[in-house]
C-alpha cells in the first residue's frame, strides 16, 4: 500500500522531468541548428503552416512541419535573425511577403541560390551570400568599345549586331573566322610579278561591281562556322569564272562542297587553309551553291557534315559529278574548276592592277576585337580596348575578297585610301556585307598575302553553258 502510494507520487514528477529534459534538448538543438534558408528559400511556394492547420503564438518548439530533409517552424519565434520559419510562414501567419533571405535581386525579381541569368556573354549565378556572381569574359559586342569608337575620330563607325551579341570574344575568334596562316613554304612562294605598273593608269576609284555588273557575287554568311577559307575561295573563284566567261557562266560556287569534301589537312568549320582549298578547286572542282547549299552547323559548331558530292575525271583534267545535287530542286551538277592560284606581291599598285584587269582577289587578314562591330567607314584597328585588361585584345586569321578601292578625305581634309572588300558575315554586317579598310599600310596584314586565280574555261564550256541557259529561258 505504501509502495503504491510512493509510485503514484513520484511518477508524475519523473514524467515532468523527462518532458522538461526533452524540451530543453530540443531547444538547444533548435538554437544551434544552422539557419534554414541559407542560399534562399527552397520550395518558396510550398504549403507548410497552412497544411499544418495554423500558426502558434510566442515560442512553441512543437509547432513544426516536415520540410524537405528537415523540419520548419510556424511559431512567432521562428521569425528571428536566424530564421527557421516554414516558407509560407510570412504569407500565411503574418500576411506579409517573405523577407529577402540570402536571395539575389534583379529588376525587382527574386532569384535563389544557383539560379542564373545571362548578361551579354556572361553567366551570372546567384551566390550563397545573396550576391550575383558573374563570369568576367570579354564579349564579342562590348558596349564600351562601340561607344568609344563612335565618340572618337577613327574614320569608321561601330554597331551592335544581334548575331554577335551574347558571344564571348574568344567564341567570335573561334567560330567566325577560320583561315589558318599559310605554311611558311607557301608564304615564301615566289610572288608573280605583274607587269611594271609604273606607267599604267590606275584610277582613284575602282569597283568590280560597276565594271562587271552581274558577275560579282554578293557576300554570304558563314554563321558560326570557322570556314572563311572556303567562303573566300569559293567567292573569288565564282567572280573570276563569271568575268572570264564573259557572263556565259555566273556560278555561285558552293562553300559547303569545300567544307564537307575538301577534308585532307582541312578542318571544315574549325578552320582550314586557302592553299588546300585552291588545290581542291583545281583537282576536284566544286558544284554551285544552288546545287550543294550551305547548311551552317546548329549544335556544335565543329560538327562535320558528310561529303555529298564526288567527281570523276573525264579526261583532259576535266571532271564530272558522280552524284546528284544534295537537294530536291536543282539537277545542274556541273563541276567548276580553277587553274593554280598565283600569289601577288604586297605592292598596293600591283594588287590594284590585278583587280582591275582580272577581277577580285583573295586576301588573308588579321581580325582584331574591334572589327566585329564595324558598321561603316574606313576601318583601321583602333586602340579603344588598350585601356582594358589584355584578355580584351585578341586576333585571329581570316580571309576575304577584295573587289576594288577608292579614296576619300577625313574630317581635316587628309586623303584616306581604302580597299573595298567583301566579308562572309552576311549582308546585314558592315556596308551591306562589304567593308572598307585602309589601303597602302598593310592594315591588319591585308596586303601581305594576296591571291589571284583563273577559272578553267574552254570555248566548249562557254558554248555548252550558253546553250543550257538558252534552253532554260
Ligand atoms: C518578422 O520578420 C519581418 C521581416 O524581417 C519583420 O518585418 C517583422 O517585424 C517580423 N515580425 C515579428 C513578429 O517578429
Ligand atoms: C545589342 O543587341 C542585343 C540583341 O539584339 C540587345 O539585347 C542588347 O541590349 C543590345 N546592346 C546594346 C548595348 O545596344
Ligand atoms: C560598288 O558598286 C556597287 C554597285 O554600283 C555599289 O552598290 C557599292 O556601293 C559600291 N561600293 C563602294 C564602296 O563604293
Amino acid at each position: 500500500m505504501r509502495l503504491i502510494l510512493l509510485i503514484v507520487v513520484v511518477l508524475p514528477l519523473v514524467v515532468e522531468r523527462v518532458t522538461a529534459d526533452r524540451i530543453l534538448s530540443r531547444r538547444t538543438r533548435r538554437e544551434l541548428a544552422s539557419p534554414l534558408h541559407v542560399g534562399g528559400i527552397r520550395d518558396p511556394h510550398g504549403s507548410y503552416c497552412q497544411r499544418r492547420g495554423g500558426c502558434c503564438p510566442g515560442r512553441d518548439d512543437l509547432c513544426t512541419v516536415p520540410y524537405l530533409d528537415t523540419i520548419c517552424y510556424c511559431d512567432l519565434f521562428c521569425n528571428r535573425t536566424v530564421s527557421d520559419c516554414c516558407p509560407d510562414f510570412w504569407g500565411h501567419c503574418l500576411g506579409v511577403p517573405p523577407p529577402l533571405i540570402d536571395a539575389c535581386e534583379r529588376n525587382g525579381n527574386r532569384f535563389f541560390t544557383g539560379q542564373t541569368y545571362k548578361e551579354n556573354c556572361n553567366l551570372c549565378t546567384c551566390g550563397p551570400s545573396g550576391r550575383w556572381d558573374c563570369e568576367q569574359n570579354p564579349c564579342l559586342v562590348e558596349p564600351t568599345i562601340i561607344h568609344a569608337v563612335n565618340r572618337g575620330n577613327y574614320g569608321w563607325k561601330a554597331a551592335n549586331y544581334s548575331q554577335f551579341y551574347g558571344m564571348t570574344l574568344a567564341e567570335g575568334i573561334r567560330y567566325r573566322l577560320g583561315t589558318q596562316r599559310p605554311s611558311s613554304t607557301i608564304m615564301n612562294m615566289n610572288e608573280i610579278r605583274v607587269r611594271t605598273v609604273l606607267n599604267d593608269h590606275l584610277p582613284r576609284y575602282f569597283n568590280s561591281t560597276e565594271k562587271w555588273p552581274g558577275k560579282i557575287h554578293e557576300p554570304l554568311d558563314q554563321g558560326n562556322c570557322a570556314a572563311s577559307w572556303a567562303f573566300s575561295t569559293a567567292a573569288v573563284a565564282s567572280d573570276r569564272i563569271s568575268i572570264q566567261s564573259m557572263g556565259h557562266m555566273t556560278p555561285q560556287l558552293s562553300p559547303q562542297n569545300l567544307i564537307s569534301c575538301d577534308t585532307r589537312n582541312q578542318d571544315g568549320c574549325a578552320g582550314g587553309r586557302v592553299d588546300g582549298a585552291w588545290w581542291f578547286l583545281r583537282r576536284r572542282g566544286v558544284v554551285t551553291e544552288d546545287c550543294y547549299p550551305y547548311t551552317p552547323p546548329h549544335q556544335t559548331p565543329a560538327e562535320v557534315a558528310r561529303c555529298m558530292m564526288q567527281s570523276r575525271s573525264v579526261g583532259r583534267g576535266k571532271r564530272q559529278a558522280t552524284q546528284h545535287c544534295p537537294n530536291t530542286h536543282n539537277y545542274r551538277n556541273d563541276i567548276y574548276q580553277s587553274t593554280p592560284p598565283y600569289r601577288l606581291s604586297s605592292n598596293e599598285k600591283e594588287i590594284m592592277k590585278e583587280i582591275m584587269d582580272n577581277g577580285p582577289v583573295q586576301a588573308i587578314m588579321e581580325v582584331h576585337e574591334d572589327f566585329f562591330v564595324y558598321r561603316s567607314g574606313i576601318y583601321k584597328h583602333t586602340d579603344v580596348s588598350f585601356a582594358k585588361p589584355p584578355q580584351y585584345r585578341k586576333h585571329g586569321t581570316h580571309s576575304v575578297r577584295i573587289i576594288g578601292w577608292g579614296e576619300d578625305r577625313d574630317f581635316n581634309g587628309t586623303p584616306r585610301k581604302f580597299w573595298i572588300a567583301a566579308n562572309s558575315w552576311g549582308k546585314n554586317w558592315g556596308e551591306n556585307g562589304y567593308f572598307r579598310i585602309a589601303r597602302g599600310d598593310n592594315e591588319c596584314e591585308i596586303e601581305a598575302f594576296v591571291i589571284g586565280v583563273w577559272g578553267r574555261i574552254t570555248m566548249e564550256d562557254m558554248h555548252n553553258h550558253h546553250h543550257h541557259r538558252r534552253r532554260h529561258i
